[in-house]
């Protein structure tokens, strides 16, 4: 009969986690606390808009006040924490937002947190970022050093520092998870996986960044909501989880996947300037959540990104609302390098 209040909700993994939440803890009532910004869209929510577990506060994370009142009014007993600004280009581009909402607005929830006194489990929802670049080989385990290379990474792996403090300083019942890239439905188009997919679906041209060799290590949305259930239930309080998918693939694999699954030609494929600052490699060693806390993936990739194929097809109305909203005029120059 808990209470939780997730932040960011309406973004992807959160309403994604949200919609899986209400289903598989029926008892619980979950209080979406989000800013929506240009990631949050309330329709990813429809299905549970009105199911009487499910409450939405429009607000900001810096917005202490706030975050205090909704904490005491709701009873909240533990927060899962995703708001965040999470798109590396435009942190190269415009890193103000980036320091305020992943810096300042975690700092802000930790303190309402800390002053509400019934909190017992702190959330906070991180990125394997944060450890940099791997070359060829090699993974990063929980003790990897922290080597952010983007405004973004930086700005996560900051709150990641003030996480942990306020274990160690207050002694916050606080738990952190790294977890490498996502993918699935309600991903915003402006990620590699369905920027590719709706470009593809309207042919335009693929831009790959650099030499399309840099590798990420993708894990279906899915599993990761499941792992966060896990953690915030059974995770030791001041201990970090590093969640990934054991599934490293170029770029450029990837868009052929996507293109060969939508029937397109790989003529749409363009190779572009690469990103600033590029990380080259990431790979997740999920040994420790798997091993104390019996997590692992239930999607293999082919399952994984035919599902999401087949989403983004039966969701057009969803990704086409956005590519011609405010956000089109970032669509329609993003690559134009
Ligand atoms: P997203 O950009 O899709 O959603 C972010 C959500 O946070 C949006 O609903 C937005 O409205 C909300 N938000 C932004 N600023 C806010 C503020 N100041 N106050 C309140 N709400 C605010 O992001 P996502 O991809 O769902 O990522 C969620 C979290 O998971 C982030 O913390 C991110 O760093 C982390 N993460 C993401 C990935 C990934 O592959 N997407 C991987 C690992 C970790
Ligand atoms: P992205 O989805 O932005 O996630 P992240 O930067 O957090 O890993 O990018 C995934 C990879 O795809 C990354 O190596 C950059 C690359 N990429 C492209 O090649 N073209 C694109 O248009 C985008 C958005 C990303």
């Amino acid at each position: 009969m808990a209470t939780i209040m997730v932040t960011g909700g309406a973004g992807f993994i959160g309403s994604n986690f949200i919609l899986r939440y209400l289903g598989e803890h029926p008892d619980d009532t979950v209080v979406n606390y989000d800013a929506l910004t240009y990631a949050g869209n309330l329709e990813n929510l429809a299905a549970v808009k009105d199911d009487p577990h499910y409450r939405f506060v429009k607000g900001d994370i810096c917005d202490g006040q706030l975050v205090s009142r909704t904490l005491a009014e709701n009873d909240v007993s533990m927060i899962v924490h995703f708001a965040a600004e999470s798109h590396v280009d435009r942190s190269i581009t415009g890193p103000d937002a980036f320091i305020k909402t992943n810096i300042e607005g975690t700092f802000r929830l930790l303190e309402a947190a800390r002053a509400n006194k019934k909190i017992e489990r702190f959330l906070h929802v991180s990125t394997d970022e944060v450890y940099g670049s791997l070359g060829a080989t090699g993974y990063f385990t929980e003790e990897t050093p922290f080597a952010p290379n983007s405004p973004y990474s930086a700005s996560k792996a900051s709150s990641d520092m003030l996480v942990r403090s306020y274990f160690h300083t207050y002694h916050m019942p606080v738990l952190t998870t790294n977890c490498s890239n996502n993918y699935g439905p309600y991903h915003f188009p402006e990620k590699l996986i369905p920027l590719m997919i709706i470009n593809a679906l309207s042919n335009k041209k693929l831009p790959v960044y650099g030499d399309g060799k840099n590798v990420r290590d993708w894990l279906y949305v899915r599993d990761h909501c499941t792992a966060i259930d896990i953690v915030l239930h059974k995770g030791t309080p001041g201990e970090t989880y590093n969640i990934g998918g054991n599934n490293e693939k170029m770029n450029i694999d990837i868009v052929k996947t996507v293109l060969k699954l939508l029937g397109k030609s790989e003529d749409l494929i363009e190779y572009v300037k690469d990103r600033p600052g590029h990380d080259r490699r990431y790979a997740i060693d999920a040994s420790k959540i798997q091993r104390t806390l019996g997590w692992s993936p239930a999607y293999t990739f082919e399952r994984g990104i035919k599902e999401t194929v087949d989403w983004y097809l039966a969701n057009r109305a969803w990704w086409e609302k956005i590519i011609s909203g405010d956000y089109r005029r970032y669509y329609e120059t993003q690559y134009k390098q």
